[in-house]
């Protein structure tokens, strides 16, 4: 399938649901994807010993992230004392099976250790900051390509006055630590992929639109500060009942892309507690929503990768936030829980594909 009938279909969802081919009905498709852009999930490293598990990661992913194992309260824990052998299993994995590991995250506000959130001086902040990511980088120069450098910095609400996240590191840094978190590991590693990653910019709200704002603002300051960022992750944790604010995303990338910024998919996802419960009519609505953000970057840029936040809905964040009122387990990755594709499967193939 050509970009322009991917893009084409995702115009009419009545014509997407019945033109979509059936998902396969053996465990794995034959043909692992294999379109001009990478596909790939976040994986969580303890489920690799499940053989179904790696699998189907084997089979479907040609880039992977760590789900946790890679954030600083996993990396971290004991203040100075780093844990790096869950990260090693997962890099030999991935070079094993040759597929590329990315990195998240090195700056965010959440899982955050507990000692990190007692840190109490701007000193002290920056010390830790820089001495974190001086050493994760800095171990993995060469064999992590592409990072995460901070996630989530834009304020979910932004206002001109607040534009950015709460955190320890804005609390005593102010929005520099962004700056300096980027240009740390940039010295690590000056051959990585610096990435700024963030979500909700894909719906039709004026919070979406703010959040847009926001971000443009805080990518053209650091840019013109000549700070070392190559990319944007979207991470496209998609809300299945909400349209996709398509002219919004599209005019989005473009800005970014005329930055001249890579543009990533990072944590793609359709939460499905709002829609309706039966499987079939409810997997249509998903793969469609997963339709309309991809045409939407795709009409403009070919986006770096397209990596799913999780493989199979049997290992996925979703159920933590958003779990369904009539208890039916939810249904958000590309995979259902028996390793099967779905019809977000055959959308993202379609669309990676779309490139070649
Ligand atoms: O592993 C423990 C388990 O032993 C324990 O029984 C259980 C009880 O709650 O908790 C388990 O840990 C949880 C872990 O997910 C399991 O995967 C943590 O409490 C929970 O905080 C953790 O949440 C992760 C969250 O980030 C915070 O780190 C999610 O898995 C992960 O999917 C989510 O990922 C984020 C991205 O990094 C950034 N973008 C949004 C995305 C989704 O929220």
């Amino acid at each position: 399938m050509r970009r322009r009938e991917f893009v084409v279909g995702a115009l009419s969802t009545g014509a997407l649901v019945t033109t979509l081919p059936a998902a396969s009905a053996t465990p794995f498709a034959a043909d692992a994807l294999s379109g001009a852009v990478p596909y790939g999930a976040a994986i969580r490293i303890d489920e690799l010993a499940d053989i179904l598990y790696s699998e189907a990661v084997r089979t479907y992913c040609k880039v992977i992230v760590a789900e946790g194992a890679m954030k600083w309260s996993d990396l971290q824990a004991v203040r100075g004392s780093f844990t790096f052998e869950p990260t090693d299993t997962l890099l030999a994995f991935a070079q094993d099976n040759d597929i590329e590991l990315r990195g998240h995250t090195l700056a965010w506000y959440a899982a955050l250790p507990e000692w990190a959130e007692r840190i109490s001086s701007a000193e002290e902040a920056r010390t830790e900051l820089v001495h974190h990511i001086d050493t994760v980088v800095g171990r993995y120069k060469g064999r992590i390509r592409s990072w995460d450098v901070v996630n989530e910095a834009i304020a979910e609400d932004p206002t001109p006055d607040a534009p950015y996240r709460d955190s320890v590191w804005l609390r005593h840094l102010g929005p520099d630590y962004i700056e300096l978190a980027l240009r740390t590991a940039s010295e690590a590693d000056s051959s990585a992929q610096l990435v700024l990653n963030d979500y909700e910019f894909e719906q039709p709200t004026d919070q979406a639109r703010a959040k847009r704002k926001a971000f443009l603002d805080m990518v053209r300051g650091l840019k013109s500060r000549n700070v070392p960022l190559h990319a944007i992750g979207l991470q496209g944790h998609l809300r299945g009942e909400s349209a996709v604010d398509s002219p919004g995303i599209s005019s989005f990338v473009a800005e970014l892309s005329a930055l001249g910024l890579g543009i990533l998919v990072t944590e793609l996802d359709v939460i499905d507690d709002q829609l309706p419960g039966p499987i079939e009519e409810r997997d249509k609505l998903i793969a469609a929503r997963a339709r309309e953000f991809l045409s939407a970057i795709g009409s403009v840029v070919r986006p770096e990768i397209v990596v799913t936040w999780g493989v199979s809905d049997q290992h996925t964040w979703v159920p933590i936030w958003f779990s369904r009122q009539d208890g039916l387990p939810n249904r958000p990755l590309p995979l259902d829980e028996n390793y099967q594709p779905k019809e977000l499967m055959r959308v993202i193939q379609d669309f990676t594909q779309s490139f070649a």
